[in-house]
């Protein structure tokens, strides 16, 4: 018997140890993970430190390094089953690389990044992919290294000064980060938002394209999470990066689903020596052609009502591999006497390497349909 928790179908599983960002064919996921990491270590900001990268960390974690030590709220969306790939009801398929931070900072690490393939339950769109790679990095203190003048003012009980020192070293880093990636007269700004694990919490945007685009997270680590591992005395920073978002801006990179093309016409545009980021050039853009399917989902009383666009999302993928472009649900309502709910999707179907033929497309709906009814238990096709 499948434990409950278990949700990890076979076409996830197998992205595990694919290890993109490791190759060393010029992949744009690897060389951007290598420009990153060249960044931290060379000390591009004068007196700046050497950070170690960590590049293979497990990708299966515990409930309680990817959200427990990080004070994420046990209502938060994020932990649901919708969302998360989970092994068991203890451990997971992290879904950000932050779930090695707590770890590490137990391990007495003090400057270090992290990077790896992240895994989530989630839209089907041209960027939206269940694996994805992030990059993160820490950066942390002992208070006795600190300017005087702070130290003094921690000891009062004042932490104002502190917050401004770690937030201005922050900021240092990742504008002169994300100006080494995209070139010095990038324009950028920093937003106010809110983490579960940081306090002052900020994203980095870029203009591009005539467009705010949200390209980092980060923030002040909380002390609590500091306490935590045993490091009370400590104050620091902490990020995290989506590499694929900015390889796609750097590169013109179209559809997620590239980077894990075995097309040698995606890979042999990157094996040219350049100073800039090469433009991708979309080798000829083939025809789509969508498909709807709509069923009703389990009555209310049956014990699958708790059925999420997730679970259809992550049901197609599967059935449809990487020939699935996007899904919408493009329909809904309640009946109103037997209060059933009816869902309808499109799906597009495009191959980023070649014509699918009518054929092959209404194979493939048909196993999505077959899927909709073993999978989703009282569920009923329209
Ligand atoms: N883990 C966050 C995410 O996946 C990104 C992030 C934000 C990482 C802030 C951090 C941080 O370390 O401080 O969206």
């Amino acid at each position: 018997m499948p434990h409950k928790y278990n949700n990890i179908p076979p076409g996830i599983k197998s992205k595990i140890g694919r290890d993109l960002f490791l190759q060393e064919n010029n992949h744009p996921l690897a060389t951007l993970k290598r420009r990153i990491e060249t960044f931290f270590a060379q000390g591009y900001i004068p007196g700046s430190t050497f950070f170690k990268c960590f590049d293979r960390l497990p990708q299966v974690v515990s409930v309680q390094q990817n959200f427990d030590d990080l004070l994420t709220p046990k209502d938060h969306p994020s932990r649901q089953l919708s969302d998360t790939y989970y092994v068991n009801d203890k451990m997971l398929l992290r879904c950000h690389m932050t779930a090695h931070q707590t770890t590490l900072l137990k391990e007495g690490h003090t400057a270090f990044l992290m990077v790896g393939d992240v895994y989530r339950r989630d839209e089907v769109d041209a960027t939206h992919y269940p694996v994805f790679h992030q990059m993160d990095g820490v950066r942390v203190w002992d208070r006795y290294e600190l300017p005087p003048t702070i130290q003094a003012d921690l000891e009062k009980g004042n932490r104002d000064s502190a917050v401004v020192f770690v937030m201005d070293d922050l900021k240092l880093h990742l504008s002169a980060l994300v100006k080494d990636l995209f070139g010095s007269d990038i324009e950028l700004r920093w937003v106010e938002t809110t983490f579960p694990f940081t306090e002052p919490s900020l994203e980095l945007e870029i203009y591009w394209e005539g467009q705010w685009l949200e390209v980092l997270g980060c923030g002040m680590i909380r002390d609590e999470i500091l306490k935590n591992c045993e490091k009370s005395n400590t104050i620091g920073w902490a990020f995290g990066i989506g590499l694929e978002r900015i390889a796609m801006v750097l590169h013109d990179i179209p559809d997620i689903r590239l980077f894990w093309t075995d097309d040698n016409r995606f890979m042999k545009q990157f094996q040219v020596q350049s100073d800039k980021p090469v433009k991708f050039v979309p080798y000829s853009k083939h025809p789509a052609c969508y498909k709807d399917i709509s069923f009703w989902l389990p009555s209310e009383d049956s014990e699958t009502t708790n059925f999420h666009d997730n679970d259809f999302f992550s049901l197609a993928r599967e059935a449809a591999g990487d020939l699935v472009e996007s899904i919408q649900l493009i329909d809904s309502f309640v009946h109103p006497k037997t209060r059933r709910k009816s869902v309808c999707y499109r799906i597009l179907y495009r191959s980023m390497d070649r014509n699918l033929t009518n054929a092959e497309v209404d194979e493939i709906q048909d196993r999505i349909k077959a899927s909709v009814v073993s999978s989703i238990v009282g569920s009923e096709l329209r």
